[in-house]
């Protein structure tokens, strides 16, 4: 590699990285997670459909974190299902260009949409800011035969707060409050929701928004944290956009 080549990505490295520093980036670790994502289920929206939207050819395959649907063939808007992914270390492609933990899922967007309707398939998962910050395309010019990166947010534990947990459901609130889903998650005693709140800061309040409640997989284990994790300056270095 040229001299000027290796400079410029060194400079680009440190760039990032102070970047990332600077927003804080807590929980990226490098080797990510299974993670869930709560989906609620609007008028029209079919299963073959949303599983697409998260990269899954068959619906069927949902079937194994749903256990509460009986039947996967009829499910009815209002119903929220499991969507299980990977959740991995990304990194903003708009400044501050910062890394944060989110699964990727690619949408080839059809002819005239903004990021705005590409959110909006995604109820709540995630937004138009982020859609916008995380993509390369210009904020109103995405072309019509592009693929959007749509992120979706979530939670690989922490050990400074419970090695217990490690698995964890990303969820919407849409009006719901930190609360009233812990509540429904089995976490109802004073001390279970103090631990809630120590995994979404900020989020007591609130009604809207992502939060973060730890959950049990399809075998009934909560996944304790085996290892504190890998460095965390790692994923940043490896996930830099050249
Ligand atoms: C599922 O929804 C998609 C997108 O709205 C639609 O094109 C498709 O026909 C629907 N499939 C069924 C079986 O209803
Ligand atoms: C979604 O997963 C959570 C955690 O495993 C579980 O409590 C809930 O019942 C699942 N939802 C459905 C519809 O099966
Ligand atoms: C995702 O997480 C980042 C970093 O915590 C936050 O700034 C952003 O608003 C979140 N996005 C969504 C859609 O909640
Ligand atoms: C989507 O992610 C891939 C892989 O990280 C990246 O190469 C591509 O540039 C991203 N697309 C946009 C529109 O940012
Ligand atoms: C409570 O959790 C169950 C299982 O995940 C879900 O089906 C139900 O919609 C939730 N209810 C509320 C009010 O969030
Ligand atoms: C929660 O809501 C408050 C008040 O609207 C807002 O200032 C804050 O940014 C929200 N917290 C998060 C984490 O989104
Ligand atoms: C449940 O346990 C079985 C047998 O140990 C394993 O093969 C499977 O991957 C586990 N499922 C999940 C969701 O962890």
């Amino acid at each position: 590699m040229a001299l000027h080549a290796l400079l410029t990505r060194l400079l680009l490295l440190s760039a990032a990285a102070s970047a990332a520093a600077a927003a804080g980036d807590d929980n990226c670790r490098l080797s990510g997670c299974d993670a869930l994502a709560s989906y609620l289920i609007a008028r029209d929206q079919n299963l073959t459909y949303i599983a697409s939207l998260f990269g899954f050819s068959d619906y069927r395959a949902l079937k194994t974190y749903n256990p509460g649907v009986s039947n996967m063939d009829y499910i009815q808007a209002g119903q929220s299902v499991n969507i299980s992914f990977r959740c991995g270390c990304q990194t903003l492609a708009k400044s501050p260009f910062s890394s944060y933990l989110a699964g990727s899922f690619p949408y080839k967007v059809a002819s005239g949409e903004i990021y705005s309707s590409i959110a909006g398939h995604f109820n709540g998962l995630t937004t138009t800011d982020w859609l916008d910050k995380a993509n390369s395309y210009p904020t109103n010019n995405i072309p019509d035969t592009g693929t959007v990166n749509v992120t979706v947010n979530c939670s690989c534990g922490n050990p400074g707060i419970s090695k217990e947990y490690g698995l964890f459901l990303t969820y919407p609130l849409n009006g719901q409050t930190l609360a009233s889903v812990a509540a429904n998650y089995s976490f109802n005693s004073r001390e279970q929701l103090d631990l809630l709140k120590k995994y979404n800061p900020g989020m007591d309040t609130n009604t809207s928004g992502l939060v973060f409640i730890p959950v049990r997989d399809a075998n009934g284990s909560y996944h304790p944290l085996t290892s504190p994790g890998q460095p965390r300056s790692l994923c940043k270095l490896i996930m830099l956009p050249y």
